[in-house]
């Protein structure tokens, strides 16, 4: 399945995974905050870390003046994270002034996420909020006081709505709620959750039951779409043997096709390239040119650019190996 990334999102993400200056894929020593969100097991995962300068008398007033983010994700995640930092860095906000940030901000900065991606910001500003509770338990500051509520994973655990991602019901909640969401659809775009088997989606206090009771929509339903069918019919997947499977050739071209529109022009235009070399089943093996070829980012390049940009567009078992 291909993503239709803005031209800004392609090119945060080159420009952190090229690590070039003014970025900021990294960690920082000793930080002030740190706050991680998403697990690797689920697919994404965000590790967000910010430095202040103290203010002598008031910790209140200190100021984010350096963010980092470590991620395991896709490219929308590599340049929400860097949309999240740059916002922060920019903008010279404490970091209860950075808790305003939402995840629409960084939809804006990025100039639009393709609404299955949406997560990604969503989990950039999740980890913020964990960062700054982090910060005001180091630098004694009393958030309750103070008037701001933030969600600690221990005030969300419950009941786990969605098993694939871990998702719980309090958690789920409060997303559907602060983000306004209306349909399964809008949640797994938003969070994830019901985006693998789909069993939580309506099985009894699932994820339609939580919609439904978060906006009063059942009995509403009932009575005005009396007529409509409570199970929705189920396409059956075609079994195996009648799947349209690609044949090496056909899946060669989709892989160079991939290539040639959506890694190569990216490449070239700092200097480097990209060489398709050998493709043996789903292994692709390629060879970085030009400055790409000696760059410290090459492993970065060939996972997650070009290993990235095959499994989003063509398939996702693919493996690039770099020779
Ligand atoms: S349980 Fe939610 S997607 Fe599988």
């Amino acid at each position: 399945m291909g993503w239709e990334y803005s031209e800004k999102t392609k090119q945060l993400f080159l420009d952190a995974v090229h690590g070039k200056p003014g970025t900021h894929l990294g960690e920082i020593e000793d930080p002030d905050g740190l706050g991680e969100h998403g697990s690797v097991a689920c697919g994404d995962a965000i590790r967000f870390t910010f430095r202040v300068r103290r203010h002598p008398d008031d910790p209140t007033k200190d100021v984010i003046t350096t963010a980092r983010y470590l991620t395991f994700g896709c490219t929308s995640a590599i340049a929400a994270s860097e949309a999240l930092c740059t916002i922060i860095e920019q903008t010279e906000r404490t970091p209860i002034e950075a808790l305003k940030i939402t995840n629409n901000d960084i939809v804006q900065f990025l100039e639009g996420l393709p609404r299955q991606k949406v997560h990604c910001s969503v989990m950039g500003a999740e980890a913020l909020e964990a960062a700054v509770f982090n910060w005001a338990q180091k630098r004694g500051v009393d958030l309750a006081r103070l008037g701001v509520t933030l969600h600690t994973a221990d005030q969300e655990e419950g009941r786990i709505v969605c098993k694939c991602f871990s998702l719980s019901e309090p958690y789920i909640r409060r997303k559907i709620k602060e983000l306004n969401l209306h349909t399964v659809a809008e949640i797994t775009g938003a969070i994830k959750a019901g985006g693998a088997c789909a069993s939580c989606h309506h099985a009894p206090g699932g994820l339609q039951d939580l919609l439904d009771e978060t906006w009063g929509n059942r009995d509403l339903k009932l009575k005005v779409l009396p007529e409509l069918p409570l199970v929705e019919p189920v396409q059956a997947a075609a079994p195996p043997s009648e799947r349209v499977v690609d044949s090496p050739y056909q899946f060669s071209k989709k892989i160079e096709a991939a290539i040639n529109e959506h890694v190569r022009p990216m490449l070239q235009c700092d200097g480097g390239d990209v060489e398709i070399i050998d493709i043996k089943d789903t292994v692709v093996y390629c060879r970085l040119q030009g400055v790409c070829k000696g760059c410290a980012s090459a492993q970065q390049t060939l996972r997650m650019l070009i290993e990235q940009t095959l499994k989003d567009r063509v398939d996702e078992r693919i493996r690039v190996i770099g020779v």
